[in-house]
């Protein structure tokens, strides 16, 4: 069975629904199984993340999607306490050839969520790990997935009701099912 992770934070709720939008396309793919970790809130003390069981289990996993909201163009503070706790696991190489895409929303269509992607991306680089991004097209897709264009990952824009719209919803269940397929392979 092919073990993905998808860890992500989440405020109002909205990257939340891609995460499971990421797993739900995970699922799709026979043999390959996913599991959401909610970087929580409470397991920040003075800045510090402390979660020892969410790291245990991105220890078990082939591959882990990393999904923050864009807060201020970047990750979420409390997206970067969870990176910050892994630079032990950094010096051991621990996550080294795992698998790794990321996803990220915002409330603009281009408020600057490709610097978060971006973050994603070079610490996933920092780890060893190796980056997956969109195959999608933008604009040439019957669905419309991929409709804002980004090629690295998955961006969304949060809809004017607060909520995720439907084609990020595809995109971000292409995203998951694409990761699963390659790990499978
Ligand atoms: C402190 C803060 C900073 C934000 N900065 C940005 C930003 O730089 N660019 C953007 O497009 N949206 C920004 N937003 C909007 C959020 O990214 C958006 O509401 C997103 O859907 C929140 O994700 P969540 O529902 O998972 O918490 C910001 C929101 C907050 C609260």
């Amino acid at each position: 069975m092919t073990k993905i992770a998808v860890v992500y934070h989440s405020s109002t709720g909205t990257t939340e629904q891609l995460a499971c939008a990421i797993a739900e396309g995970v699922h799709t793919t026979a043999g390959a199984e996913a599991i959401l970790l909610k970087v929580s809130e409470e397991a920040i003390r003075q800045g510090r993340y402390i979660d020892g069981e969410v790291m245990r289990q991105l220890d078990c996993c082939d591959g882990i999607v990393f999904g923050s909201p864009t807060f201020m163009g970047c990750v979420s503070a409390q997206f970067k306490a969870f990176m910050d706790a892994t630079s032990e696991r950094y010096g051991r190489r621990a996550w080294a050839d795992k698998q790794a895409a990321g996803f990220t929303i915002g409330g603009s269509p281009s408020g600057d969520q490709l610097n978060t992607l971006q973050t994603l991306q070079i610490f996933a680089g920092q780890h060893g790990m190796l980056w997956m991004g969109i195959d999608l097209p933008a604009g040439w897709d019957s669905a419309g997935r991929n409709r804002l264009g980004a090629q690295t990952g998955l961006i969304a824009q949060r809809t004017e009701s607060g909520g995720v719209h439907p084609q990020d919803h595809l995109t971000a269940s292409y995203l998951g099912q694409r990761f699963a397929r390659h790990l499978a392979r």
